[in-house]
C-alpha cells in the first residue's frame, strides 16, 4: 500500500520520481504527488487519481531532489488535501509515508494545543509538524520524532533548508535506498533500481539514513552510525510489455503453462525439496500455513494436500486472526507463510510471532527480496514471475503447485514413497490449455443478468470455489458468496432465489454426487445452476440445469491447480463486460503493508 520513491541527482527530479511512481502504482492509485527542492522552499505537485493524472500537471523543473508518493489511502477519502507529501506548518518539511500511525489521534491533539493546524485527515501530516516541532537538522529530527510514532512507516522527507538530502526511517514498511554514480535513488520497491544501480540498502525496522549524493548514513535507533551491507540488484524478470492481450491479468492467466515449467525447471535442478527428508521432518508434529486473501486459499489448498498425502496435522489461518488469536505453537511446529509480495504485514507479524515462539518458518513467496523471504528460516520460492494485475492468478496456481509438490514430497519420505512428482507436474504443464473467452460467454452473460452468484463445492472444490469467488467480487464489485455444497440447508439456501446463478464445482468422484444434491436443491429453489466438472456427468442428473462446463481432465489432485483458471477468466471476462478495468479494481492495492 502506498509507494514511495526519492531521487538526488544530476537530473530532472520529477521526471526521475515519474519514473519510479510508474513503477509502484501496483501498491496503490488513489492519488499521487511530488514535492521537490527548488531554492529555498518545496514545491509540491499533486493530484487525485492515477499517475497519468499526475504526469500530465508536471513540468519539469531544475530541481534535482525531491521525494514522491503513490497512496492507497488508509486514513481519509483519496482527497487532493490527503494526498502526498505533507507539508508541516511552517513548510519546511515535506513527507511522504507508507504505513498507519495508530496514535495520531493523540499526536494531533496535543499539536493543536500547541497552536498547529492540520489541513488534512491523514494520519501522516503529524508526523511533518512534530519533525517542525523538533527545532532540529539532523537525524535526531527525525529518531525523535518516530520515538513518538506508534505503528508502521516507511518515511522519506525533505527539509527545505538542507539542500540534496533525503531523510529516511522504518518500521514494519519496506524501503530500500541505492545510490550510484553520483545520483541516489529511494523506493518501496527495488524494482526502481533495475537498470539505474547495481546494488541497494535495504533499511531494517528502526534504521534511519541521510541519503545524499556524497554518501549515505545510516543511524541506529541512538543515533550511532552503522553499516549496512548492499545486495546486488536482480536482474528481474519484469515485463511491461502486454504483447497481444489486453490487460496484465489476462496475460499472467495465460502465463500458467510457462510459469509450471519455469517452477519445475528451478526445484528440479536445485532439488529444492529435498531437504525436507525423515530426519528434519521429525522435528515437527504439525504444519500450520499462513496467509491472506488468495494466499490464504492457497495455504487453505496446501493443507489439505498436506493432511491427504502425508498424514500430517496440517492447518490453514488468515494471518490478521492467527495472530490475535494466542495460537498454540512452539518449537514442534513448521509455519509456512504464504504470500505473492512477501510485504502483507499481517504474514509479516505471524512470521514474527511464529519464531518468538521456537517455530521454524518457511516462506512461500514470489518476491526473493522481499521481507518475509529475509525474515524466514527457509524460502520455497513461487517462480510465477512479476505479477503486476492486482487480482492475483498466476502466483495462486504456481503456489498451490509448490504445495501439491510439498506434500508429495513429505509423503514420499513418510510412507517411503518414490512419486517422481517433477514427472507429474511438467506433464500437466504441458498438457494444461487455458480455456478460450469464447467459451465462458454463456456464463458470463448469466452473472451478469443475475443479482446474486454462488459458488458451491466440497473439500479441494470449496477451496478452488472460495479463490472463485473472490476472483469475481475482486475485479466485478459482484456481491458473491462461497458455501460448502454440504452447508446449504444450515441457512444459505434462503438467500437462493430465480435471481441467483450457482456454480457448482464438483472434480472428486467420491464427491460428485453430493455436490449434485447441493446444485439440485438451488435448482428447487429456482437458482440458475451452472455446472462445472471433468465428469461425463449422466444427463439425467442434470436435468434442469442452466449451463454444464466441462473441464479439461486430470487426476482429480491435480484438479484444483488446472481448474482455476476458468474461474479467473470468468472473472476477467466479467470485468469486461461491464466496462471495468480488470487490473486496477477499485479500492484495492497489490501489496498490502498495512495491518
Ligand atoms: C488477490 O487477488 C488479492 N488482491 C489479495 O487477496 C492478495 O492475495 C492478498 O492481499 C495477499 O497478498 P500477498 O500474497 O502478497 O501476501
Ligand atoms: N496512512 C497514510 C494515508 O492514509 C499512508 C497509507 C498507506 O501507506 O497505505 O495516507
Amino acid at each position: 500500500m502506498c509507494g514511495i520513491a526519492g531521487y538526488i541527482g544530476k537530473n530532472c527530479a520529477e521526471k526521475q520520481l515519474l519514473e519510479s511512481l510508474k513503477l509502484l502504482e501496483y501498491r496503490g492509485y488513489d492519488s499521487a504527488g511530488i514535492a521537490v527542492q527548488d531554492k529555498n522552499k518545496i514545491n509540491i505537485t499533486k493530484t487525485t487519481g492515477k499517475i497519468i493524472a499526475l504526469e500530465n500537471m508536471l513540468t519539469s523543473t531544475k530541481s534535482i531532489c525531491g521525494i514522491a508518493h503513490t497512496r492507497w489511502a488508509t486514513h481519509g477519502a483519496p482527497t487532493y488535501e490527503n494526498t502526498h507529501p505533507h507539508l508541516s506548518n511552517d513548510s519546511t518539511w515535506a513527507v511522504v509515508h507508507n504505513g498507519i500511525i495508530e496514535n495520531y489521534g493523540t499526536i494531533k491533539k496535543d499539536l493543536i494545543s500547541k497552536g498547529y493546524n492540520f489541513k488534512s485527515e491523514t494520519d501522516t501530516e503529524v508526523i511533518a509538524n512534530l519533525l517542525q516541532q523538533q527545532n532540529s537538522n539532523d537525524i535526531h529530527a527525525l529518531i525523535n520524532t518516530c520515538n513518538m510514532l506508534i505503528g508502521s512507516y516507511a518515511l522519506a522527507c525533505i527539509n527545505k533548508n538542507i539542500p540534496n538530502k533525503i531523510f529516511l526511517a522504518r518500521k514494519k514498511s519496506p524501503l530500500y535506498v541505492a545510490s550510484e554514480q553520483g545520483e541516489v535513488f529511494i523506493a518501496s520497491d527495488p524494482v526502481c533500481f533495475l537498470s539505474k544501480a547495481s546494488e541497494y540498502y535495504t533499511l531494517a525496522d528502526n534504521q534511519y539514513c541521510i541519503a545524499s549524493t556524497k554518501h549515505l548514513e545510516f543511524f541506529n535507533t541512538s543515533g550511532q552510525k552503522i553499516n549496512l551491507q548492499p545486495t546486488k540488484t536482480e536482474k528481474f524478470d519484469i515485463s511491461y510489455q502486454k504483447h497481444n492481450y489486453k490487460h496484465y491479468m489476462e496475460k499472467e492467466i495465460n502465463q500458467v503453462p510457462a510459469v509450471l515449467n519455469n517452477l519445475i525447471e528451478t526445484y528440479k535442478s536445485a532439488d529444492l525439496l529435498k531437504k525436507f527428508d525423515k530426519n528434519y521432518l521429525a522435528k515437527f508434529n504439525k504444519i500450520v500455513l499462513i496467509g491472506c486473501g488468495t494466499a490464504y486459499h492457497a495455504g487453505l489448498m496446501g493443507a489439505r494436500y498436506i493432511q491427504e498425502f502425508a498424514r500430517i496435522d496440517a492447518s490453514c489461518h488468515i494471518a490478521s486472526e492467527y495472530r490475535y488469536c494466542n495460537p498454540i505453537i512452539d518449537n514442534k511446529t513448521l509455519c509456512i507463510l504464504v504470500s505473492q509480495s512477501g510485504e502483507t504485514a499481517d504474514t509479516l507479524a505471524v512470521c514474527e510471532l511464529a519464531k518468538a515462539h521456537g517455530a521454524t518458518t518457511v516462506a512461500l513467496t514470489n518476491v526473493l527480496y522481499s521481507t518475509l523471504a529475509r525474515m524466514a528460516d527457509e524460502i520455497l520460492p513461487v517462480c510465477a514471475g512479476t505479477e503486476i494485475a492486482v487480482a492475483s492468478t498466476k502466483a495462486y496456481t504456481a503456489q498451490i503447485t509448490v504445495l501439491y509438490m510439498f506434500a508429495k514430497q513429505l509423503q514420499n519420505v513418510i510412507a517411503n514413497k518414490k512419486e517422481n512428482y517433477y514427472e507429474i507436474v511438467h506433464k500437466l504443464a504441458k498438457k494444461i490449455t487455458i480455456p478460450s473467452p469464447k467459451s465462458l460467454k454463456k456464463a458470463v452473460l448469466e452473472v451478469l443478468a443475475s443479482e446474486k452468484v454462488f459458488f458451491i463445492g466440497r473439500d479441494y472444490d470449496y477451496v478452488s470455489v472460495k479463490e472463485a469467488s473472490l476472483k469475481l467480487k475482486e475485479i466485478t464489485y459482484i456481491n458473491t458468496a462461497e458455501h460448502p455444497a454440504g452447508e446449504l440447508k444450515h441457512g444459505f439456501l434462503s438467500l437462493v432465489d430465480k435471481n441467483s446463478v450457482v456454480f457448482a464445482l464438483a472434480t472428486q468422484q467420491h464427491l460428485l454426487n453430493k455436490t449434485l444434491n447441493g446444485a439440485h436443491e438451488a435448482l428447487a429453489r429456482g437458482a440458475k445452476v451452472i455446472m462445472v466438472s471433468q465428469f461425463n456427468i449422466p444427463k439425467e442428473q442434470t436435468q434442469g440445469f442452466y449451463h454444464t462446463v466441462k473441464l479439461q481432465k486430470f487426476s482429480e489432485e491435480l484438479l484444483p491447480i488446472s481448474c482455476i483458471s476458468f474461474f479467473q477468466l470468468l472473472a476477467y471476462e466479467t470485468s469486461l463486460a461491464k466496462g471495468l478495468n480488470p487490473d486496477q479494481p477499485r479500492n484495492l492495492a497489490k501489496s498490502v503493508t498495512v495491518e
